[in-house]
């Protein structure tokens, strides 16, 4: 490398420490990491931080909701969210979390610095308030009936039936989705960062390279649109840090989440010994870059850079925006089992496929970017293992065979090489400007080169004549050189496949290639399945299957020290409306693609031929259910999964998967007996 190595910083946005990662999340998370083993691999000193979003009402309830505390969610989260990034080669640097004493230091510091500099004003605010649960209602907790169609049971902010967007005081019939009670109106005393102090500087910000043209458009809108100031703090009860000087007050979950940049860097500085300062002092030299998705701009371009300004940090080089993802070209649907977690993904496909194909979808640019399944297929097997790989398994076998493995000591086609060589340039640019898209089409574009070379030369044709041995072991060696390059070049996109071949190979792949000659490789392994519309349609089903599981509740059940809370109590007027009667079952049988489910056939008296798809596979054998007597809801509208229509739901005790029971067979219960 001419140039002397650059000091780089890099993070993803933090994830919330209450949901699965999913391939929404992994657009990101796959962007960042190309780029940052990208620099790496050029040889610079970069390094990547990410942790968990680990504070906030959502988080509080939801620990509420499984009667554990907050601490123990978080912790359980954090090895989950752990475990998926490893499982798509997500090579962080620090995984860390937002509530870290380094956290709770940074925080009060620049709440301090900013107060300090006169930023922080106080207001009194009027907010809708459970009286039951004695806490304040964030919007999403307030639900209600739509002030303009009358739609029931919406969010305090926006209409799911109609789209209207009103204030949560504009609902009808309001209620807190978390007691059930009626919310009334509180006054509370609040802080504000009071962001109209930092408009110059916002301004000139924008102004600089920090941003991509349509990010910078957005912000002059909303300069336009006057800039509000902030509010910072939130009332007890409040799953945060509590702030030092007013007890009671804690900090907004969106107040210490980009905190947790620094706090995560922080804490790998005091593992390492890296110098803190560098990377974070105002006027630092070394380069900052925060990846996020479109929608939190607002926090990442205007509060973010005055937060660091005010505590006298310096701001980030820059701010790379991405979109959102679409499966098939529409939004992520549970119901369509196209909202796929990362684990469900592993579970059933290489990571690697995924890190390909979106790498092939990406560019510079804040666009959505879609997972087209079909697409997916015949891309990945087409271009990595019909193309990539193809070149490798073409050769290896000839030098392995009856050269033992020893490549030619020179190279039969030098200015092909060259070329290969000297298009690295232009896909170094393309990496550098995150504009992968171009970076996988130019490498494919050489992969093409490199088989039209071996169709040309055919090995398999000269491998006859054994007079021509010497041939055989340069093309070979030729071959194997070219796909070298090429894989060098994947490396940033294929991590996991890149070990295989440094391997194989017996070289390191980076960018600074010279030629294999007179080297010794060893034996050629599998390097990649090819990708089997089975695997898809499995992936699909099981997101399908994990529908109940995964939902968040939007009501919390009042907490309870067990372990599993009693729910939210409901009105007898609600619990006459169900319908539940004795079933026999009549058929039980497996559900193909199904890892859970069993169809079963019940028979209610009235109707004899109810299809019900329950998830009680791990517990019953479904021949073993043939006959035997269960409890149903008999009046559960109608739902369509994947596998067919289900017309009603199943009960069964216990905590899951072989712990299940349905009535034992002795019951004296008959068809279509009420359940009272
Ligand atoms: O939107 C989110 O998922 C937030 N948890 C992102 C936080 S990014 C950073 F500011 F911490
Ligand atoms: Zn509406």
């Amino acid at each position: 490398m001419t140039t002397s190595p650059r000091k780089i910083l890099v993070t993803s946005a933090l994830p919330y420490a209450n949901g699965s990662i999913h391939l929404g999340h992994l657009v990101e998370y796959i962007q960042t990491d190309i780029w940052v083993r990208f620099q790496k691999l050029r040889g610079h000193e970069c390094y990547y931080v990410c942790a968990d979003d680990a504070h906030g009402t959502p988080i509080m309830l939801r620990a509420q909701h499984e009667g554990i505390r907050p601490e123990e969610l978080i912790a359980r989260v954090h090895q989950e969210h752990q475990s998926d990034f490893a499982g798509f080669a997500i090579n962080f640097d620090n995984y860390y979390s937002t509530h870290s004493p380094e956290n709770q230091y940074f925080a009060n510091h620049i709440y301090n610095e900013l107060k300090a500099g006169g930023h922080i004003i106080t207001r009194t605010i009027r907010q809708a308030y459970d009286p039951v649960k004695e806490m304040f209602l964030p919007d999403r907790f307030i639900r209600g009936e739509c002030p303009r169609c009358g739609a029931k049971d919406q969010y305090g902010d926006n209409c799911e039936a109609c789209g209207a967007t009103y204030a949560p005081t504009d609902l009808k019939n309001p209620v807190s989705a978390i007691s059930g009670a009626t919310p009334i109106e509180k006054e509370s005393e609040h802080y504000f960062v009071n962001l109209q102090d930092f408009e110059p500087m916002l301004k000139e910000w924008t102004t600089s390279e920090a941003l991509q043209p349509e990010v910078a458009h957005k912000l002059n809108e909303w300069f336009e649109a006057g800039l509000q100031a902030w509010d910072i703090t939130r009332d007890a009860p409040y799953f945060g840090f509590e702030i030092n000087d007013a007890p009671g007050k804690y900090f907004y979950v969106w107040l210490d989440a980009p905190i947790g940049y620094i706090a995560s860097f922080r804490n790998l500085c005091n593992k390492k010994g890296l110098d803190f300062n560098s990377f974070w002092h105002e006027g630092s030299q070394t380069e900052l870059y925060h990846f996020i998705g479109k929608d939190i701009m607002y926090f990442h371009t205007l509060f973010w850079p005055a937060m660091l300004t005010g505590g006298h940090f310096r701001k980030p080089t820059a701010v790379f925006v991405h979109g959102f993802l679409t499966v098939d070209g529409q939004k992520m649907s549970k119901s369509r089992g196209t909202f796929i977690n990362a684990r469900t993904y592993l579970n059933h496909l290489n990571p690697e496929y995924l890190r390909y194909y979106f790498a092939a979808k990406l560019n510079n640019k804040v666009d959505d970017v879609d997972l087209n399944l079909d697409d997916f297929l015949h891309r990945v097997n087409a271009d990595l293992v019909g193309k990539v790989v193809n070149i490798a398994s073409r050769c290896a076998g000839f030098i392995t065979k009856r050269f033992n493995g020893l490549l030619a000591d020179k190279l039969h086609d030098p200015a092909l090489f060259d070329q290969f060589i000297a298009e690295g340039k232009i896909i170094e640019t393309a990496y550098e400007a995150r504009d992968y898209n171009k970076a996988v089409r130019d490498i494919m574009a050489l992969a093409d080169r490199a088989n039209q070379y071996i169709d040309e030369f055919k090995p398999w044709v000269i491998a006859k004549d054994v007079s021509k041995a010497d041939e055989l072991q340069a093309v070979c060696s030729q071959g194997l050189n070219l796909f070298y390059v090429l894989m060098s070049y994947l490396a940033p996109i294929l991590p996991v496949m890149a070990e295989k071949v440094e391997k194989f190979l017996v070289a390191p792949l980076n960018f600074e290639i010279k030629p294999l000659l007179n080297h010794e490789i060893k034996q050629f392994e599998p390097l990649m399945q090819r990708v089997d519309q089975k695997q898809i349609d499995a992936m699909l089903a099981a997101s399908q299957e994990n529908l109940t599981k995964t939902a968040l509740p939007t009501a919390k059940p009042v907490a309870s020290p067990k372990n599993s809370p009693i729910a939210e109590t409901i009105a007898i007027e609600d619990f006459v409306k169900i319908d539940l009667r004795i079933a026999k079952i009549i058929n039980a049988e497996h559900v193909e693609g199904a890892e859970k489910l069993l169809r079963l056939t019940l028979d209610i008296g009235e109707e004899k031929h109810r299809t019900v798809f329950a998830g009680i596979k791990d517990a019953y054998a479904p021949e073993t259910l043939i006959g035997r007597m269960t409890v149903m809801v008999a009046n559960l509208a109608p739902r369509q999964m994947r596998f067919g229509l289900s017309e009603g739901m199943v009960l069964a005790a216990g905590p899951g998967k072989k712990d299940l029971w349905i009535l034992s067979p002795d019951t004296g219960a008959q068809p279509g007996m009420r359940v009272k």
